[in-house]
């Protein structure tokens, strides 16, 4: 079993870096760029299961912000751009240079634990179990665990995590959990819809869904499944140590639009109908907030706008 860290959780010495060099689409950190490089192993390819496995707490409304981030992956309906499934597809490049087909996720199934069957106060082990529950095969399960479930460690390392289940190569199942942010640690874990406790004090976005934490998981979701599918098992595209790998979205933390900077999201639309900010077009006329992704063609981490 291994597990990536969060998306979210930006390490001091990177906000140094950033500082003195803000970068966004196309452009170039001098001091040390992102260098993702392929470690020869397997990326998740074919058709992929998402399932959800809703831990705790959650009303329709909730489960509807994520289901329909899925579903906008690899909706083809969704004219207005910038889309959801365009900056998905910023992670071809990862596919076409190792001839591996790129893969195409689906809208699985939705299990629901709200009996908390290993309890409201979970540790990091508790996780893999409860994600052995989805499908095991050709399958990402993700653990999101409510509000109201205290999870060891969460804030203090991670946001979030993704990791894989027993066997070899395809045939165990990866996963990713990740928690509600807006009460546990929303400064580390639901910036940019709340106010960061690393960076300069700046008023904290609106959130495209109404709800910073739901949100922020949203942010929390799109960063692990870029990390999961392109280093599902720990020997994809990564830089650093394997252990503590940055891989296709936490190489470019905290950026979302043009000229992020720590504590600046980046330049990004907003809805006139509520001032909430956005950068991606998803399925039912939603509005979402997706991560800066590394782009292996331009090498810089590429946003949507
Ligand atoms: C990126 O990393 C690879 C492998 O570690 C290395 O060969 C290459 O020179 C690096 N490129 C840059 C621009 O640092
Ligand atoms: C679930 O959440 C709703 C509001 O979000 C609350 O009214 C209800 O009491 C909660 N149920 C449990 C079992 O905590
Ligand atoms: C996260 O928690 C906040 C505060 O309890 C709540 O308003 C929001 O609806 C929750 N979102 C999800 C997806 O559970
Ligand atoms: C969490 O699990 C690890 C290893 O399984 C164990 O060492 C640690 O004590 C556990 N922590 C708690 C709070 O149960
Ligand atoms: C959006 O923000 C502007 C400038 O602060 C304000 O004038 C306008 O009323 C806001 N619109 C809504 C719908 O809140």
């Amino acid at each position: 079993m291994t597990y990536f860290r969060s998306p979210l959780f930006v390490p001091f010495c990177l906000i140094i870096l950033f500082l003195s060099a803000p970068y966004s689409y196309g452009d170039f950190v001098e001091d040390s760029p992102p260098n993702l490089t392929y470690h020869d192993g397997a990326l998740l390819t074919g058709t992929i299961t998402v399932n959800f496995i809703w831990y705790g707490n959650f009303t329709e409304s909730q489960k509807s912000i994520l289901t329909d981030f899925i579903v906008s992956l690899s909706d083809g309906s969704v004219k207005t751009e910038p889309s959801v499934a365009s900056w998905w597809k910023t992670l071809n490049k990862y596919y076409s240079n190792t001839g591996i087909s790129f893969p195409t996720l689906t809208l699985g199934k939705q299990i629901t634990d709200s009996s908390y069957s290993h309890g409201d106060s979970l540790n990091i082990s508790d996780i893999p179990p409860i994600a052995s529950r989805g499908p095991q095969k050709n399958a990402i399960n993700v653990v999101v665990t409510s509000a109201d479930v205290g999870v060891e460690g969460f804030c203090i390392s991670r946001c979030g995590l993704h990791g894989s289940g027993p066997g070899s190569s395809m045939n165990r199942f990866t996963y990713i959990w990740f928690g509600n942010s807006s009460t546990q640690c929303p400064g580390q874990c639901a910036w940019p819809f709340s106010q960061t406790d690393d960076g300069p004090p700046t008023a904290p976005l609106l959130p495209p869904n109404g709800q910073a934490g739901t949100d922020g998981m949203v942010v929390n979701l799109a960063s692990l499944l870029a990390g999961t599918c392109t280093n599902p098992f720990g020997d994809g595209y990564f830089q650093g140590e394997p252990e503590t790998p940055l891989e296709a979205a936490t190489a470019c933390p905290g950026i979302y639009g043009k000229k992020a900077f720590p504590g600046y999201a980046g330049g990004l639309l907003l809805d006139p109908t509520n001032n909430a900010s956005y950068n991606a077009h998803g399925v039912n006329g939603r509005l979402f907030l997706v991560p800066a992704l590394y782009d292996l063609s331009m090498f810089g981490c590429a946003t949507t706008v």
